[in-house]
């Protein structure tokens, strides 16, 4: 009996409507894909620094990690020179981007992100921002306030990590 209501509730799991996935798909070139969740799983050792930076009572490094790793960022060509492309590829995908996208206001890899996710890139930005402001304005001796009002603004960027990824994935 317990072995069927087992069976049950994995059938249950895969064909319940919980497990549609229908987050809105980002299509871009393989090599941006790459880069791009490279970029994300260096956004998790960031949180993971600023944690870090938190518990030791440094604010100022938490916020120098925010500034200089989530922020608005570098021009495109910048960012993928960093990650070690050749030039020629560079100028590929910058001039394709520039063609499908006149006018482009962002910055790095947000500029393959649809408008919406643009938005939410922008949000997260600048929470990361605002979290290095409220982090840098910490006094000593720091009181439980303080910490309060630090976390807080720590949340409020991670909540933007949430949303995007709630809504959006990658191809
Ligand atoms: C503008 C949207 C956006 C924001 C903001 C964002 N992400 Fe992502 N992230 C994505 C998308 C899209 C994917 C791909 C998800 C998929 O295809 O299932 C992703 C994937 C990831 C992955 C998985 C990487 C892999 O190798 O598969 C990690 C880890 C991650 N994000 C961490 C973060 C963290 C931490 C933050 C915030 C500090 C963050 N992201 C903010 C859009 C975003």
């Amino acid at each position: 009996m317990r072995k069927w209501m087992c069976v049950a509730t994995v059938l249950w799991g895969i064909t319940s409507p919980a497990m549609a996935d229908d987050r809105q798909l980002i299509e871009v070139p393989d090599q941006i894909k790459t880069i791009f969740l490279e970029e994300m799983r260096g956004h998790l050792d960031n949180l993971n620094e600023i944690t870090l930076a938190i518990s030791a009572g440094d604010f100022d490094n938490a916020a120098f990690v925010a500034e200089t790793k989530m922020g608005f960022g570098h021009s495109l060509d910048v960012v993928l020179r960093s990650y070690g492309l050749p030039e020629p590829e560079i100028e590929k995908l910058v001039t394709q981007l520039s063609a499908d996208n006149p006018g482009l206001d962002h910055m790095g890899l947000d500029q393959f992100l649809p408008t919406d996710a643009q938005a939410l890139a922008t949000e997260f930005h600048k929470a990361a921002l605002n979290f290095a402001k409220v982090a840098r304005s910490v006094e000593l001796p720091t009181t439980a306030e303080e910490y309060q009002k630090v976390f807080t603004a720590l949340s409020e960027t991670i909540d933007v990590c949430s949303a995007c990824h709630s809504t959006f994935k990658v191809e």
